[in-house]
């Protein structure tokens, strides 16, 4: 009886260690930044797994395929054990859904991404249970987009301090391909 006892406590215990909590950091990354990278790093000391999802944005047009932004991230995050890169082209709660994902992360720069970000993160409230953490951006990133990097780099503008160095490079070759 004892022993049955016990058994059936390790196994609730296994089951509540074996739950992770996992997040997901949606967006774009086209490409991803340094802003980006501040958010994936932070995330990924709050949770036992964060997934860096690169999602179609059907209201923008990309420079990068989703495969070459899954590489860049893959690259610039290989220092961090709890980090996983995947791509998807549906509704994102349904994402969280079918990978066991409680928690959607998101930076915030300023004031103007709040009601953008609001409103999807209620929607996904509502159709999902699936909850959004907002995350600050550090102060040094507020200004950071990937609209902003391309514009810039788009015109031989020096983006060096806003990307990693493997994004500043692929950034100048893709200018450099595209010849305008
Ligand atoms: O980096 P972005 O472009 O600002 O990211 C926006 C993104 C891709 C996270 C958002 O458009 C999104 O979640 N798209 C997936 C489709 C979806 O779930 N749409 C409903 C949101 S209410």
């Amino acid at each position: 009886m004892v022993f049955l006892r016990l058994k059936w406590i390790s196994a609730d215990l296994l089951a509540s260690v074996c739950h992770m909590k996992r997040a997901v950091c949606p967006g774009s990354f086209d490409p991803v930044t340094l802003g980006h990278l501040d958010i994936i790093e932070r995330a990924s000391a709050q949770f036992d797994e964060v997934v860096i999802a690169v999602l179609v944005n059907r209201t923008k047009s990309s420079m990068f395929t989703v495969q070459e932004r899954m590489e860049m991230i893959a690259k610039t995050t290989a220092h961090l054990p709890n980090i996983r890169v995947d791509s998807w082209s549906g509704l994102l709660v349904e994402y969280c859904k079918s990978n066991d994902i409680q928690s959607i992360v998101k930076g915030l720069r300023a004031v103007t991404d709040f009601d953008y970000e609001l409103q999807m993160a209620q929607v996904n409230l509502q159709a999902s249970g699936v909850e959004t953490m907002f995350m600050a951006t550090a102060p040094a990133h507020s200004f950071l987009s990937s609209s902003l990097v391309k514009e810039l780099a788009h015109y031989g503008g020096d983006v060096s301090s806003m990307v990693p160095k493997i994004v500043n490079e692929a950034l100048k070759a893709r200018v450099a391909e595209s010849g305008n």
